[in-house]
């Protein structure tokens, strides 16, 4: 068997276990959790995720998708970010996790602190970090905020598993903590309508 072929076993059975947990559980902060750990023991699993196997981005980071379910399933990839990548804070609209194959990307959460009154205005602040480096995972529910920022010279690289495939992804919130704004970028749900 190729190392693709093992790869391909072992993110189909991620999922099937995913599933398991979540068919009679749903999305919880437990289940969260659940599919964290299990998304770091597959991470782990380094022989799985050669480099050569996976190009280098040109610029900023890539996603190479790993299995991504049909329909409105999940979607999951290997995703790599070059030293100096950062995104600011933003909500996906969907859960995550994320579990480090190799470098460091330092997490930060935050948690929204206006009263949405004011369109276009948000204020955040800070509750929480987490360095994602081999052997540790993060989770956000659907609405929770984070920001990312590659740490040292190596490239971070990680699996992430979306509620959602990237290409079905709902509409994004970045918000500007100095500037207390927030933009929306569009919704792709519409695919999932089609
Ligand atoms: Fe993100």
């Amino acid at each position: 068997m190729t190392v693709a072929d093992k790869r391909n076993r072992a993110c189909a059975k991620l999922l099937a276990d995913v599933h398991a947990i979540t068919a009679t559980e749903g999305i919880t902060p437990s289940t969260l959790h659940a599919l964290k750990l299990k998304l770091v023991a597959l991470a782990g699993k380094a022989a799985l995720f050669p480099p050569a196997d996976f190009a280098m981005p040109l610029a900023e980071g890539r996603n190479h998708p790993l299995l991504v379910e049909d329909n409105d399933g999940h979607g999951l990839y290997l995703a790599i970010s070059l030293p100096g990548k950062e995104a600011a804070p933003h909500d996906h609209g969907i859960w995550c996790v994320n579990a480090s194959v190799s470098g460091r990307e330092r997490h930060r959460f935050f948690r929204r602190t206006d009263d949405l009154s004011r369109p276009g205005h948000a204020t955040v602040e800070q509750v929480g970090e987490v360095m994602l480096a081999p052997g540790t995972g993060m989770a956000m529910a659907d609405h929770d905020i984070h920001s990312t920022e590659v740490v040292g010279d190596d490239p971070a690289v990680s699996l992430a598993l979306y509620g959602y495939a990237l290409a079905r992804f709902p509409s994004v919130a970045w918000y500007h903590p100095r500037f207390g704004s927030v933009r929306t970028s569009p919704s792709r749900r519409h695919a999932a309508m089609a």
